[in-house]
């Protein structure tokens, strides 16, 4: 919720360059108001509109307390995959039974933590995987339900890294009728695992269902062999996440998805034509829930001008705080946060502090005339942004404010300089 008021932004009522005076920048600020509304809009469009499915939020596009404590309220499921998220999860009482674990190498001791806190459900990625399943439940006298993620050999129209469903890819199980069908065999036969059918997740930032509906003709291939080769009724099928959201303008012009009335469309379809109750659909969105209720504000520094070239604006974080640009040469927009009213603009190239050329954050951007001081603030940065923050070059990772209707909650305290050494130990040897 992105507002003006006296030339100054504006987020969910809050004023920024007060949020970025009280807490320091860089700042990560989320609009409350944003994040429900984008929960509701799944209600909308797929909860209340189809029977027996389930959103789970893909927790690794922000992972907090706060955030997990929204995502109840709103009456979504929860994704997690790590040990780390999990923890968060039930530390902020997430119901453990609305809560699914992802990830193509989960270790023994993640797998157990899931187990004895009774998770709804472990998406597994392999036999390997199975079996640790297996050994933990058998130890632990408890029956855990599964799905399997296959790979369901599609290509997506993203960046290759955030592209998930190729046959050449890590994740999921390969599709080779032998290897599949004895992971089927060994789930539908185990005392451990209750096996409720598949997932898959074809990638991320999409703006079209294409791949989606590619890989889901693959799931149904699967669901109709275990009905004909076991007699083995699928219960549900997880059709991963990857809804795009709008970054610039490029992607205004873009269809704003959820894309599902086809997909529910073919599973019904599908379900009838082999005779079967239509298992139930859960989606995984992350970005599209978070991402464009984020705006991070930064302080302008050093500001230098190559004659011909190019004017470079550094602000105080950079890769640190969204390595998304050097990582997948993702687009922002962005604006001075307190001269929104300036009509006169200038070409800059605004600049993390980063020791790295490559820490570039908006590369020919139009702004008012940027002085030392000035906040800029940097939209849509929700998603993926404070989740892959890091220390590189010691810098400390930012705090998060949570915005509403012109009330701000702090949800994540600045690292200190304290936090960051706090691990680290000196041998005798160097004493
Ligand atoms: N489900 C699974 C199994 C996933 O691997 C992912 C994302 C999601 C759901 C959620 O996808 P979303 O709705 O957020 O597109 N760091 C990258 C994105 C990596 C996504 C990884 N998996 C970025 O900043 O673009």
């Amino acid at each position: 919720m992105i507002g003006k008021k006296n030339n100054t932004l504006y987020i969910d009522g809050c004023n920024a360059v007060k949020l970025a005076q009280e807490y320091g920048t860089p700042l990560y600020v989320y609009s409350e108001s944003d994040i429900v509304g984008k929960c509701r809009e799944i209600r909308e469009c797929f909860l209340n509109k189809y029977p027996n499915t389930r959103a789970a939020y893909a927790s690794k596009a922000f992972s907090s307390l706060a955030m997990y404590k929204i995502i109840e309220r709103e009456g979504l499921c929860l994704d997690v995959v790590s040990g780390g998220e999990l923890y968060t999860a039930i530390k902020a009482n997430f119901p453990a039974e609305k809560i699914e674990f992802n990830g193509n190498n989960k270790l023994f001791s993640e797998i157990e933590l899931a187990v004895d806190y009774g998770i709804g459900r472990i998406i597994v990625d392999g036999l390997n995987e199975l079996d640790l399943i297996e050994q933990v439940c058998k130890r632990k006298k408890k029956k855990i339900n599964i799905l399997y993620r296959i790979t369901p050999e599609v290509e997506s129209d993203s960046h290759d890294y955030i592209v998930t469903g190729k046959k050449d890819s890590k994740f999921g199980i390969p599709l080779d009728e032998d290897v599949i069908s004895y992971h089927i065999e060994k789930a539908i036969q185990s005392e451990y695992v209750n096996f409720l059918g598949f997932h898959f997740h074809v990638g991320s930032q999409l703006h079209d269902n294409t791949s989606h509906l590619a890989a889901l003709e693959t799931s149904l291939k699967l669901v109709e062999q275990c009905k004909k080769q076991y007699n083995y009724t699928i219960k549900e099928l997880n059709v991963g996440g990857g809804f795009g959201i709008r970054y610039n303008d490029e992607d205004h012009k873009k269809p704003y998805p959820y894309f599902l009335e086809p997909i529910m469309a073919r599973i019904e379809e599908f379900s009838q034509q082999i005779g079967i109750e239509r298992p139930a659909v859960v989606i995984e969105p992350g970005r599209s829930i978070v991402g464009e209720a984020g705006t991070t504000l930064h302080t302008i520094g050093s500001i230098k001008n190559i004659k011909g070239i190019r004017k470079y604006v550094s602000i105080d974080g950079g890769m640190t705080d969204n390595i998304r640009p050097a990582l997948y040469q993702a687009k922002y927009e962005g604006i001075m946060a307190n001269k929104m009213g300036d009509s006169k603009t200038e070409k800059v190239t605004i600049c993390g502090k980063c020791c790295e050329s490559g820490d570039i954050l908006i590369k020919d951007i139009n702004i008012a005339h940027p002085e030392p001081g000035d906040i800029f603030a940097i939209f849509s940065t929700g998603a993926y942004g404070y989740s892959m923050a890091s220390n590189y070059n010691k810098n400390n990772i930012p705090a998060v404010v949570l915005v509403n209707k012109g009330k701000d909650y702090l949800i994540v305290k600045r690292q200190t300089y304290d936090d960051m050494i706090r691990n680290e130990l000196i041998p005798d040897s160097l004493k």
